[in-house]
């Protein structure tokens, strides 16, 4: 093969002879949402894609081929002579042509075919979507593995996507570095005991590959906690696992978490601004990148709902006021609104509604109730943490913060009531050694686009949703 190439070399380099191109036109091969922006009309082109429609006419045919790059689908015409009956709504073709103006209003381009391949064919008997029909978010969650062919669930898929990116740009923008916290760990960060335990034999004698318990992370929140005695600003965003047995709708086994600390705060506001900041900015850019698909869900998925973050304002109440105002309302609650009970999702969505249905911030939560991270407020009678939660119209909790206890003898006498000084030595040497005060919170990033989408079962903004009893694929 060198030596063809170098006889090639020299034979060019001896003679001069004009080289002679082979200008075989290959169309370009464009994705659809390239094709419909109307920059290459005129040009030849290839475009592969899944179709949404077929609608056979006298002499045209009329398909419409989608390929995930957008909601849009790019309206193929062909003359009569390309019908195949293996063009089927679904199934996966090749189509080349010219992209023209189209003549309707409703797209603004079209690809003029000249050959229309078929490269996965797709019964639609079988196929469980049908033509013309709006399938709703249920029917479609039975299908977890061809639900990404629907143009609800693809418009879901690219928001996520599109919302990620806003989470990682916000914090970028912020000066947060991002740290990769661990899946597997030996900490039960929220002392719930909602854990899934990761267990390896390595030998027959049933010799665990792990020296101490492992579990699958139920919050990054001590490890970014390690990481902010070096950096004043981290934050991770990544799986969290929590073994509830839960079959509510807006709890996961497996759930994306965003999960920010900060060093040198002064007070709680120092987290609720990071925490508004981070959600109208998330918000913001979704509805700025991703206005067709929120349309779609507004217009005929979640008709009615909307949200638009400049119009938020964020109440807070302290929880001691939460109580008050549960005590005083009318509405019968089904768990007791005593001051020291946990808020249930049903107070959490009659505080936010009695706030005018905006997020609300509740701040200071019974001591008892919060894990051992949490500051004590050393308050009394009421004795409180500085904890908060913002909950959110149609959702309630969407996230969860606290100051943590910087003051060693404070967090020692604490661990050392619930038997865990030496489980949490490594925890109680951050606070020996240059401790600040500091604190964070988590976003549960699911429960972020039910919000703003309107979607009220968890299951349907993930991919692959985990949840108790279910199948996995
Ligand atoms: O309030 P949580 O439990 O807070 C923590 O885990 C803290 N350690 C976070 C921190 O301070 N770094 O969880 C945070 C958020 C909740 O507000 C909720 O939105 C979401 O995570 N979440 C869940 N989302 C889906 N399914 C579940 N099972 C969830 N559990 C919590």
């Amino acid at each position: 093969m060198f030596q063809a190439a170098a006889k090639t070399l020299s034979l060019s380099r001896g003679a001069s002879f004009s080289i002679r191109r082979y200008c075989f036109k290959t169309p370009a091969k464009l994705r659809v949402s390239e094709a419909v922006s109307g920059a290459h009309l005129g040009a030849n082109v290839k475009v592969q894609g899944w179709l949404r429609s077929v609608r056979p006419q006298k002499a045209n045919l009329f398909l419409h081929v989608n390929d995930g790059s957008a909601l849009q689908s790019l309206q193929v015409v062909a003359s009569s002579e390309l019908n195949d009956p293996l063009l089927t709504l679904g199934s996966a073709v090749e189509v080349t042509g010219t992209l023209r103006k189209s003549p309707h209003q409703k797209q603004p381009v079209e690809l003029e075919a000249d050959q229309i391949h078929v490269v996965g064919d797709c019964n639609p008997v079988d196929f469980p979507f049908k033509k013309k029909e709006r399938h709703s978010l249920e029917y479609i969650r039975q299908f977890p593995h061809l639900r990404c062919r629907t143009n609800a669930f693809s418009s879901l898929l690219r928001i996520r996507s599109e919302a990620t990116t806003a989470v990682h740009s916000y914090f970028k923008e912020n000066g947060f570095v991002q740290i990769h916290t661990p899946v597997i760990t030996s900490n039960d960060c929220e002392g719930a005991g909602e854990l899934f335990r990761v267990e390896v034999s390595v030998s027959s004698k049933g010799e665990k590959f792990f020296s101490v318990p492992a579990f699958l992370t139920v919050s990054g929140q001590l490890h970014l906690e390690v990481m902010s005695g070096a950096f004043s600003r981290v934050y991770t965003f990544g799986p969290t696992f929590r073994a509830e047995n839960s079959q509510s709708r807006r709890h996961l086994a497996e759930f994306y978490m965003v999960e920010a600390e900060v060093s040198f705060t002064q007070s709680l506001e120092d987290l609720t601004k990071v925490m508004e900041d981070m959600f109208r900015s998330a918000t913001e850019h979704v509805l700025a990148h991703c206005a067709a698909d929120v349309d779609l869900f507004h217009k005929h998925v979640t008709p009615g709902h909307r949200v638009s973050p400049q119009g938020h304002l964020l109440f807070g109440v302290t929880y001691s006021e939460a109580i008050d105002i549960l005590n005083h309302s009318s509405q019968k609650f089904a768990f007791p609104t005593d001051w020291g009970c946990d808020l249930q999702t049903e107070h959490e969505k009659y505080l936010v509604k009695h706030c005018g249905n905006v997020p609300v911030f509740v701040t200071d939560y019974p001591y008892d109730l919060k894990p051992f991270y949490a500051r004590d407020n050393q308050d009394h009678p009421k004795h409180t943490a500085a904890a908060v939660d913002l909950l959110v119209p149609g959702v309630g909790e969407l996230c969860g913060g606290s100051l943590r206890e910087e003051r060693l003898d404070l967090l020692r006498a604490r661990l050392e009531e619930t038997g865990l000084e030496d489980t949490y030595s490594w925890y109680l040497d951050l606070r020996r050694f240059g401790s600040v005060p500091h604190g964070g919170f988590g976003l549960g990033f699911e429960r972020f686009l039910q919000c703003i989408l309107g979607v009220d079962n968890i299951k349907d903004v993930i991919a692959f949703p985990r949840f108790s009893h279910s199948c996995l694929l």
